[in-house]
């Protein structure tokens, strides 16, 4: 397989990549502002150099692994949110077609209102934020422009190495080395999900060809923020990467008193029902964290 990899430099496409180079796929990604070796520089905000780095790798497949995923951010600026997150990924689509490639376009499940959680694939999304509204409608454009054979993997609460640590459990690690206490909304619920296991569950779907929805997520589909922070401190003691204190190293408060701009779905957890029928083994954590260390650092 000929994959292109877009946003190659963050969190699930860096772990696509390395899923891909490890099968023996003929793998091109790219990174916007944070150089990496071996990636080649593309911003979707140039559609020319989008369509000439399409035209002259000839993948099989394109990856859509981009975006500006700041919940907040995008509250506040609704033009840069649906710029990025909805049509330069449409763009894509639309090259797509022209040139035959098949496309995958990372969503989330920040797309439904959060009072019926975990969703199914086929549950009705009624999205409550900024950032949720322009993923949601960019799904629905892509499948439009590619009649349904958009493969669209949908994460939440998504963990692993990245060249940023800006991911939950370095913020995490990182209060606890410095025995800072997080403030945590003791209301939202969701799947952590290694990135590992995503490009794993992904390369495994483009090689059976499938399209449509996929909800590629850990099997803990009601953790709270707490649960996972004490999953995440007890791992990491366990490899003493943080010192054993007694300290109480987190205040949990309601969503509502956390007063964040972007309004947030509460139960957002997806349902692996879909993921368990092809991978037996879907849904590993916590056990990952136990190697928590090497995927990491
Ligand atoms: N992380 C999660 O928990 C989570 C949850 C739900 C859905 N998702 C979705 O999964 C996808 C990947 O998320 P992530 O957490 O891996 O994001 P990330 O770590 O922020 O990485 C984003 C990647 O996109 C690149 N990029 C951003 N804007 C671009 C542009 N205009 N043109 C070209 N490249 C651009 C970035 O490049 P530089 O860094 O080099 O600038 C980076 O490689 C996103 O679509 C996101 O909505 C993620």
């Amino acid at each position: 397989m000929r994959i292109l990899i877009i946003g190659a430099s963050g969190l699930v496409g860096s772990h696509v990549l390395a899923e891909a180079k490890a099968r023996g796929c003929e793998v091109l990604g790219t990174y916007r502002n944070h150089p990496v070796d071996d990636l080649v520089r593309l911003d979707l905000e140039d559609p020319v150099a989008t369509r000439s780095l399409l035209e002259s790798f000839r993948p099989d497949w394109v990856v859509h692994a981009a975006g500006w995923t700041w919940v907040d951010g995008c509250e506040k600026d609704p033009a840069r949110a649906f710029r990025e997150n909805c049509e330069q990924p449409e763009m894509l689509a639309h090259l797509c077609r022209e040139f035959g490639y098949r496309f995958v376009y990372f969503s989330t499940t920040y797309i439904f209102d959060g009072t019926a959680g975990p969703y199914t694939e086929e549950d009705k999304p009624n999205p409550i934020n900024i950032y949720a509204r322009s993923k949601w409608a960019a799904e629905q454009k892509i499948q439009a422009v590619l009649e349904g054979q958009a493969l669209i993997p949908r994460v939440i609460c998504v963990w692993g190495r990245e060249t940023q640590q800006k991911n939950f459990v370095y913020q995490v690690i990182k209060a606890l080395k410095e025995a800072r206490q997080m403030t945590l909304p003791s209301d939202q619920l969701g799947n952590p999900t290694w990135a590992g296991d995503i490009a794993r569950w992904l390369l495994g779907l483009m090689n059976r060809r499938e399209s449509g929805v996929w909800n590629l997520a850990g099997n803990l589909e009601n953790c709270t923020r707490a649960e996972w922070f004490c999953l995440i401190r007890d791992a990491a003691r366990a490899e003493q990467l943080v010192p054993i204190s007694d300290s109480n190293a987190y205040v949990s408060l309601s969503t509502a008193e956390m007063k964040q701009p972007a309004l947030r779905p509460l139960h957002a957890g997806a349902s692996v029902r879909k993921l368990g029928l092809v991978f037996s083994d879907a849904g590993r954590y916590p056990s990952e964290l136990d190697c928590i260390e090497r995927r990491l650092l």
